[in-house]
């Protein structure tokens, strides 16, 4: 039984029930492609069965060997781009505690993460930062090609070399890649890092439940079991039935199908905990690269909120009305905080004496909700009772799941990315890697 639910409710006058289900026949069309593998981009399609196929003797593993590197390390790098680094930082920034940062220990170590960019100030500021920290890192690279985590490593390689030695230093690796192919499989056999393997079948976008996310999100001390339960929960529920009624994902890329074909080109996920804000960022991948492509797809935005409300509500409020909002809901915080009483009451604000921050919170949302709809931007809402590891889970599966249908839906392969080449073509021709000559020679006459 998952304790995800989802609502329609403010979505009237912007979309009619009969409209709906005119696309459940597409919808199924799309169900089935996905369940029985047979649409675009179906060798990308082990995420789906993954929580019944996932050999759980890795889970232990994981669990061993993250408890013996956490001992040694006051901090655990994690070097990732993409799909290699956004689903573990969205659930290790929604379950951990923001304060805990510079609060590097042994035994419970602070994530930093790596080569998710090019910066060189960044890098430099992270080197100068582990100089005095004991730390062990993972490499991530389903490919084990991308350039802006070879790059961080090779740094941080050299680093944690220098600082300990070759030989520790190779206890404090651990590398997870493919299980043939690319430089940091070759490199990973060579050094005998501990490796774990990025199944063939999942892409990276759709990888945070395979060893890609479980490594790091162990380090952090999260339950890994427990995230996986969410997802097996989920996946239970939604191969249970293809009917809109009955199945939130399908609801769900059905919903944002129809506002797409009525002009509503930006979906912005909300959130009103900033706990939450890797997750958006996550889903903002999840869904660009896997729709954003033959010249159509939803532009995937996110807003966290009250925050946001300060800076990009008013153009939510009163701007272009190609906007529709996803509100991630979320029922109970994990702590308890109420308003204090003040007798002299110069702030006003004694109406609210002994409410919780969170009732506080929720009527903005609820407020915010109903003020975004009267202004023209629809409304879909998905409540979770709490963050913790299983509606994490839940979630994952049931946006990667959503997304997949969706994906079909909307005619496109929801499992490539062919795009992305297109700017490292330019990168690799700009400084000059051999077998670029003559894409070289033509760049740099354009510059
Ligand atoms: O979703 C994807 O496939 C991409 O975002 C990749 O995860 C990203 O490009 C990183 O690739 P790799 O893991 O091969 O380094």
């Amino acid at each position: 039984m998952t304790q995800t639910k989802t609502s329609l409710h403010y979505l009237k006058g912007f979309l009619r029930e009969d409209e709906i289900h005119a696309m459940q026949s597409k919808a199924n069309i799309a169900y089935q492609q996905l369940v029985n593998k047979t649409g675009k981009g179906n060798d990308f399609l082990g995420w789906v069965d993954w929580t019944e196929t996932f050999d759980m003797e890795i889970v232990s593993r994981i669990e061993y060997q993250a408890a013996i590197l956490r001992k040694k390390s006051q901090v655990f790098v994690v070097i990732g781009i993409g799909g290699s680094y956004l689903g573990t930082r969205a659930v290790i920034e929604a379950l951990g505690n923001p304060f805990q940062l510079g609060n590097a220990s042994l035994g419970s170590p602070q994530i930093i993460y790596a080569g998710h960019q090019l910066s060189e100030d960044y890098h430099a500021q992270l080197l100068n930062y582990l100089e005095d920290k004991e730390y062990s890192l993972a490499v991530i690279s389903k490919s084990g090609t991308t350039t802006e985590p070879a790059v961080a490593f090779r740094m941080l390689k050299t680093h944690l070399e220098q600082k300990y030695g070759k030989a520790e230093a190779q206890t404090r690796i651990v590398a997870i890649t493919d299980a043939r192919k690319g430089a940091l499989k070759k490199l990973a056999d060579d050094e005998g890092y501990a490796t774990y393997i990025v199944p063939d079948d999942v892409g990276g976008r759709y990888s945070v439940l395979t060893p890609v996310g479980l490594f790091p999100i162990a380090m952090a001390g999260f339950d890994i079991r427990k995230l996986l339960e969410g997802a097996k929960n989920m996946r239970t529920q939604l191969l249970k039935s293809s009917i809109v009624t009955e199945n939130p994902a399908i609801e769900y890329a059905i919903i944002r199908n129809l506002l797409y074909q009525k002009g509503k080109t930006t979906e912005i996920l909300v959130n009103y905990e900033p706990r939450l804000y890797y997750l958006t960022e996550w889903w903002k991948q999840l869904y660009g690269e896997s729709e954003g492509k033959e010249n159509k797809g939803i532009f995937p935005a996110g807003i966290s909120l009250t925050t946001d409300l300060h800076s990009m509500g008013q153009y939510v409020q009163e701007g272009l009305r190609n906007l529709f909002e996803t509100v991630l809901s979320v029922e109970q915080p994990v702590q308890t905080l109420s308003i204090p009483n003040d007798p002299d009451n110069l702030d006003g604000l004694n109406f609210l004496t002994g409410k919780r921050l969170s009732e506080v919170n929720k009527m903005a949302e609820l407020g915010t909700i109903l003020a975004h709809a009267d202004g023209g931007v629809p409304n879909f809402r998905i409540t979770i009772p709490q963050i913790n590891e299983t509606t994490l889970g839940e979630l994952i599966y049931f946006f990667e799941f959503a997304c997949g249908v969706s994906g079909y839906i909307l005619g496109v392969n929801p499992f490539d990315q062919p795009g992305v080449e297109a700017y490292k073509k330019n990168m690799f021709a700009l400084l000059g890697k051999p077998g670029f000559e003559k894409e070289t020679e033509e760049i740099r006459k354009r510059i």
